[in-house]
């Protein structure tokens, strides 16, 4: 009898090993998978204006919100069995890529070395314009290499097996399955309000700005924002204050920290498209 129970115990820890084994080893082929995806020609300008610009544009897209003002990256979690991860301090790694391999970090959410990234929000920029990319590398290349390098992101045990189950996946899956579910198109007449509102909004209300789940809380569907007048979107997207003179959560924090510079033309034009868009889009 005792023998038989020494032996099930025994399978049971074999078992168990070897799904632990199986989970590393599965989870290991994702994380060094290299990522067919070609550079784009891209290269950045040191004109100030380009610079300025790239400010601009990376302002509003929050990459300093995740990086840091200084771009010197921050701990997200650091935990035995999650794992550890920091916003990478962007200034340390720049040596690493060429201009066209940082836009494709950015656009594609694919490392220097052709693995995928994490958590890095790409599927928000694929369809950033060249334009808007270089002007964004000119302005990262702006910044002198400062502080310490940011350890790279370790990858714990339930974060694995997450990893093997789908449920956590690399910046390149969020990126191809932001090209499946595209927003409405207005027509060229809201061609820029949408490209807008696609590159800065899509991060948290999703690809197709249909709504999504955020840290949390629901972002919506932007519809939403056609019941606002003008002045009224303006007052939310600077200042956080809804038009009920209270904030909300996380986006009013946001709002600040991306659209407080944003231009009158830009607010604009995203609110043309997103009443365009209520407004022609089928429902259902
Ligand atoms: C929501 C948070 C978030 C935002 C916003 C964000 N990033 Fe990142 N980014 C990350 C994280 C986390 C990583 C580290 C990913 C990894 O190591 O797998 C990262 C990695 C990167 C890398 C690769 C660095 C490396 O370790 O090799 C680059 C380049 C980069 N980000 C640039 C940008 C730029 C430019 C913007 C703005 C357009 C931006 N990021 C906005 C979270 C963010
Ligand atoms: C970093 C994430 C994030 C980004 C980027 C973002 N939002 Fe939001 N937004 C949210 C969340 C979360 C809510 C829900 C807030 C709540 O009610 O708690 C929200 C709510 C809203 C609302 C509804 C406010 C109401 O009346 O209740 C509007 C309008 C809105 N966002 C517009 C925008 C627009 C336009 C953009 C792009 C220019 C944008 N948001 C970008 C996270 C974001």
């Amino acid at each position: 009898m005792l023998k038989w129970i020494g032996r099930i115990a025994l399978g049971i820890v074999a078992l168990a090993v070897v799904a632990v084994a199986g989970v590393y080893a599965a989870s290991e082929a994702i994380i060094r998978r290299k990522v067919d995806s070609p550079l784009p020609v891209i290269s950045a300008s040191t004109d100030p204006q380009a610079l300025a610009r790239g400010a601009y544009q990376a302002r509003i897209r929050g990459c300093d919100g995740c990086h840091t003002r200084t771009l010197q990256g921050e701990n997200w979690l650091d935990d035995a069995a999650q794992g550890r991860i920091w916003t990478t301090n962007l200034t340390q790694v720049l040596g690493r890529y060429s201009d066209a391999q940082l836009a494709r970090a950015v656009r594609s959410g694919v490392r220097s070395d052709g693995t995928a990234l994490w958590l890095m929000p790409s599927e928000t920029w694929t369809d950033l314009s060249d334009q808007d990319t270089a002007d964004i590398v000119a302005w990262l290349r702006s910044h002198p290499a400062t502080g310490q390098a940011t350890p790279p992101i370790r990858f714990g045990p339930l974060m694995r097996l997450a990893i093997v189950l789908g449920r956590v996946e690399p910046a390149t899956a969020h990126v191809a399955a932001a090209k499946t579910k595209p927003a409405f198109d207005a027509g060229t007449e809201f061609a820029h309000g949408r490209y807008l509102a696609v590159t800065t909004c899509a991060e948290c209300h999703g690809s197709d700005l249909g709504g999504a789940e955020v840290n949390g809380s629901v972002a919506p569907d932007l519809i939403v924002a056609s019941g606002y007048d003008a002045a009224q979107f303006d007052r939310f997207m600077r200042t956080g204050i809804a038009p009920d003179g209270r904030e909300r959560g996380f986006m009013s924090e946001m709002a600040r920290e991306h659209f407080a510079t944003i231009t009158k033309q830009d607010l604009d034009d995203i609110h043309a498209y997103l009443n365009a868009r209520a407004e022609r889009m089928p429902q259902g």
